[in-house]
């Protein structure tokens, strides 16, 4: 248990001197259980959330566009390739968020999103892993960072399904943290007698809790040098991408970014650009209509690049931020809670703080941007199905149906023809194929025509 005095002097010098008022009427274990809480939190950085650079700085990141990466094709895969073969890369996927715009209790991944065989999103996201570990013949580690309110239902949900097939020891969960939220004023909230108001820590809360859980150290040991970093609701992120990991290790890049020409100036997306010599990413909410449209001497959008929320890290450079004792910076949003004060749980306007895994870039020595084509590797599931019919963007409907799409693709790409109903979907199971490549390699042209649902397992 902490020093009461020294407790009670960080929290009145960070105004959360209100917090030991409310430890009065509790029992001797509640009691310290709660100081014990109240002292493992650095107070401080409630202070000071992270402020957006100085708009004039802003420049073009380095970006290899597509017909770069064309070009650089058989260079960059070959040195992915021999990469995930010498059994240097992993899977990280963060799952720890809690899907209130999607509206399901259960985590976000236990969703049943698949056309046809209505596959949850864990087993998708799996299955890839799945099909990738076959192919380059090693057990490609899968780490899956939930958080203390998704962590048991996830762990019980892979173990129902036999962790969709992988290997003992290949899925590593572990739980981020979680952070106070506070009142408009900046001081902490209640959830009970004794029981601070907490939400989990953001993405960014994965590196810290990679450190935490020993899993940074065991990947070093293992000789893994890349993180293939994928957020859980991104249904067709690719796991299997050697061109992402033969850039990095080729550019002995510490990050490279995956993004998107955006769709438009004012798409609400996060942008890659360069800020003081240092590659960052901007969120939209930090950036003025007309910084959106702004344009270089070449005429080019300056926030040109969106992120699409996909990394390569590397090992080494989480290694040496963990040993420099880097420590991610909070965002802060203004949301409505629940929270409990005299003897009662109330809405209240207040901040819930973040860590958000980008604002590790600018740290990287070495960092690029990777251009993709947003139909291939972009489908996320955010909000929930309209009731109307009408399809709502980012929901599982319009992800099965970008899915769909890419399938389409591949199938004409065979020499397929697809003519598909409007209501029509195809789904190829990762275990079938998980990326388009594998798919024209492994197609025996066993149908000349899609005219309707087509489902294709392994
Ligand atoms: P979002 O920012 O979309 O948040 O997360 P969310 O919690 O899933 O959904 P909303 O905003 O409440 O509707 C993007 C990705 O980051 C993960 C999520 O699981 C998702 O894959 N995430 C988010 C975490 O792992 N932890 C967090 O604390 C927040």
């Amino acid at each position: 248990m902490p020093d009461a005095f020294a407790l009670a002097e960080t929290l009145a010098k960070h105004g959360q001197g209100h917090l030991l008022q409310t430890v009065a009427g509790l029992d001797e274990a509640a009691r310290a259980a709660f100081l014990a809480r109240l002292g493992e939190i650095d107070w401080a950085e409630f202070e000071h959330p992270a402020e957006p650079p100085a708009v004039g700085d802003v420049g073009a990141s380095r970006v290899i566009p597509l017909a770069e990466r064309a070009q650089r094709q058989s260079e960059l895969e070959g040195a992915g390739e021999a990469a995930y073969r010498a059994g240097q890369v992993a899977v990280l996927m963060v799952a720890g968020g809690q899907g209130t715009r999607l509206g399901s209790s259960a985590p976000k991944g236990c969703f049943r999103i698949a056309a046809h065989s209505g596959k949850s999103i864990y087993q998708l996201q799996a299955e890839k892993v799945l099909s990738l570990s076959r192919r380059v013949g090693r057990d490609v580690p899968f780490l899956v960072m939930t958080s203390p309110m998704t962590d048991g239902e996830t762990r019980e949900f892979f173990q129902a399904h036999g962790d969709f097939g992988l290997k003992a020891g290949q899925v590593r969960f572990f739980s981020q943290g979680t952070v106070p939220s506070l009142d408009q004023q900046g001081r902490a909230l209640l959830a009970g007698p004794g029981r601070l108001l907490e939400n989990p820590d953001g993405h960014g809360g994965c590196f810290t809790a990679l450190v935490k859980s020993g899993n940074l150290a065991r990947l070093r040991r293992e000789g893994v040098r890349q993180l293939v970093y994928i957020q859980v609701d991104n249904v067709t992120a690719p796991v299997d991408d050697a061109a992402l990991i033969g850039l990095a290790m080729l550019e002995q890049a510490e990050v490279v970014t995956k993004v998107l020409a955006k769709a438009h100036p004012d798409e609400k997306v996060g942008h890659l650009v360069r800020v003081g010599g240092s590659d960052r990413i901007i969120e939209y909410t930090e950036v003025t209509p007309e910084q959106a449209r702004s344009r270089n001497a070449a005429g080019e959008l300056i926030y040109r690049w969106g992120s699409p929320a996909m990394h390569c890290w590397s090992v080494e450079f989480l290694a040496r931020l963990t040993d420099q004792g880097y420590k991610i910076p909070l965002h802060r949003s203004s949301k409505p809670l629940k929270a409990w004060a005299d003897g009662a749980l109330s809405e209240v306007k207040g901040w819930k703080s973040e860590r958000f895994i980008f604002d590790l870039i600018p740290e990287a020595k070495a960092s690029l941007g990777l251009e993709i084509d947003r139909l291939a590797e972009f489908a996320p599931v955010k909000n929930a199905d309209g009731t109307d019919g009408k399809v709502v963007a980012d929901s599982p409907a319009s992800a099965v149906q970008l899915a769909s799409d890419q399938f389409a693709g591949w199938l004409a790409a065979a020499g397929v023809k697809v003519a598909l109903p409007a209501k029509a979907r195809i789904e190829i199971s990762p275990l079938f194929a998980a990326t388009r490549a594998q798919f024209l390699a492994k197609w025996d042209g066993r149908v000349k025509e899609v005219s309707g649902d087509y489902y294709l397992e392994a």
